[in-house]
C-alpha cells in the first residue's frame, strides 16, 4: 500500500495541523509505503517573501522529523524537488472541466479572504491531482478541509483512463480524519495560521503559556462550577490528556473551587509535556541543517524514481512518445 501526503510551507505549524494532519501521517508510515512531502509549489501561491518560503520550508521538515517522520520508513521529500509533476499536472489540465475548479471551495474561500485571484490559486486543485497521481498513491490521510481536492484527483484519473486506457492512472481513496475533525483555535474558531488563534507545536515555554492564557472565559467565580459545554479548555485539553486525566478534569470543571487561571495551568501543563520529546529531536536537528537537507535529497532521489516511471507511462499513453 502507497501512501502519500502532503504539507504546505505556508507558516508555523500548530496543533490543529498536528492532530488533523501530522499525526495521522505519523501513524500511517508503519503501515506501508509512505511518500510525504513539503508542497512549496503550493505555498507560493500564499507565501511571495522567497527568504521567508525557504525558512518555512526548513521549519516544516524539522517539525516532521521531530515529531516522528521516520526517513528510513517513508520518502521525505520537497515537492519542487521533483519538477516532473508540472508535467503531470499540465496533461490534466487539458482534460479538466473549467467547471470542476469552478466548484471548488477553497478557491472562493481564499480570494474571499483577500488572496488575489490568480490562475494558480485557480489550478490548484489539478496540480494537487498531478501531487497524488505522480505516485500511484493509494490511500491519501487528509483533513476534511481537503476531501473536494480529493474528488477533483479522482474524476480526472477516470477521466483520462476513459480517454487514453484503463490503467494509465490509479485511483487514489482519501483517508479522512472524522475523529478530530476541527481543532478549535484560542478564540474557538476553527485554528488556522491565518486567524491569529494558533498554538503552535513549538516555541519558547513563556510565549506558548500566554497563548494559552489569553483564551477566552466568562466570569463564573472560582468556588462556582464551571460550565463545560462549548469549553476551549476542555476541547484542547482533551488532545493531550488520557481518559482518566480528562475525567478528573471535568471534575475540576464541575466540582468548583478551581479558578479558570488554574484549569489553563493544567491545560498549558499538558500541552507542553506532549511534545517535550519532539522538542529534544527538534534542538538537535536544529544544530544539524545539513542532516536535513542529505534527508531531503535522498528522498527526492527516490520519490523522482517512481515518478519516471509513472510520467513515461502517462507520456506513452497519450502520445507524447
Ligand atoms: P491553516 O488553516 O492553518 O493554514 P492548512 O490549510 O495549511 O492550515 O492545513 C494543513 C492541514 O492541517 C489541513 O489539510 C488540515 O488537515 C489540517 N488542519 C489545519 N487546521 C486544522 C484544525 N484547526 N483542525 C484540524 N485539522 C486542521
Ligand atoms: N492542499 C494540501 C493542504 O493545503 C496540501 C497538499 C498539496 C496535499 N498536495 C497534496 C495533501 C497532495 C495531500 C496530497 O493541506
Amino acid at each position: 500500500m502507497r501512501i502519500l501526503s502532503g504539507v504546505q510551507p505556508s507558516g508555523k505549524l500548530h496543533i490543529g495541523n498536528y492532530f488533523g494532519a501530522m499525526k495521522p501521517m505519523l501513524d500511517l508510515q508503519q503501515q506501508g509505503e509512505a511518500f510525504y512531502f513539503i508542497a512549496d509549489y503550493h505555498s507560493l501561491t500564499s507565501v511571495s517573501d522567497p527568504a521567508t518560503l525557504r525558512e518555512y520550508v526548513r521549519d516544516v521538515a524539522i517539525d516532521f522529523l521531530a515529531c516522528g517522520l521516520d526517513p528510513n520508513k517513508a520518502v521525505f521529500f520537497r515537492q519542487s524537488d521533483v519538477p516532473e509533476v508540472n508535467e503531470l499536472a499540465w496533461i490534466l489540465s487539458t482534460i479538466c472541466p473549467m467547471g470542476l475548479l469552478e466548484r471548488c471551495h477553497s478557491y472562493k474561500d481564499k480570494t474571499a479572504r483577500g488572496f488575489s485571484p490568480n490562475h494558480a490559486l485557480f489550478a490548484y486543485p489539478v496540480l494537487m491531482a498531478a501531487d497524488i497521481l505522480l505516485y500511484d498513491s493509494d490511500v491519501v490521510p487528509v483533513g476534511k478541509d481537503q476531501k473536494q481536492h480529493l474528488e477533483v484527483t479522482r474524476d480526472l484519473a477516470i477521466k483520462i483512463n476513459e480517454r487514453f486506457g484503463d490503467g494509465t492512472l490509479k485511483l487514489p481513496e482519501p483517508r479522512i480524519q472524522e475523529a478530530t475533525a476541527v481543532v478549535p483555535g484560542l478564540d474557538g474558531q476553527k485554528m488556522s495560521k491565518s486567524y491569529d488563534n494558533a498554538l503552535p507545536i513549538f516555541g519558547a515555554q513563556k510565549k506558548l503559556r500566554k497563548l494559552v492564557m489569553k483564551i477566552p472565559t466568562d466570569s463564573t467565580p472560582v468556588e462556582d462550577p464551571k460550565p463545560t459545554e462549548g469549553s476551549i479548555i476542555l476541547q484542547l485539553y482533551k488532545l493531550f490528556a488520557t481518559e482518566g486525566e480528562y475525567t478528573e478534569m471535568i471534575a475540576a470543571f464541575e466540582n468548583g473551587g478551581c479558578g479558570y487561571g488554574d484549569l489553563k495551568q493544567r491545560l498549558f501543563d499538558a500541552y507542553w509535556n506532549y511534545f517535550e520529546k519532539a522538542r529534544d529531536r527538534r534542538a538537535v536537528l536544529e544544530e544539524n541543517p545539513q542532516q536535513i537537507d542529505e534527508i531531503l535529497n535522498a528522498g527526492a532521489e527516490k520519490a523522482r524514481q517512481t515518478a519516471r516511471v509513472v510520467l513515461d507511462r502517462v507520456r506513452h499513453a497519450v502520445g507524447l512518445v
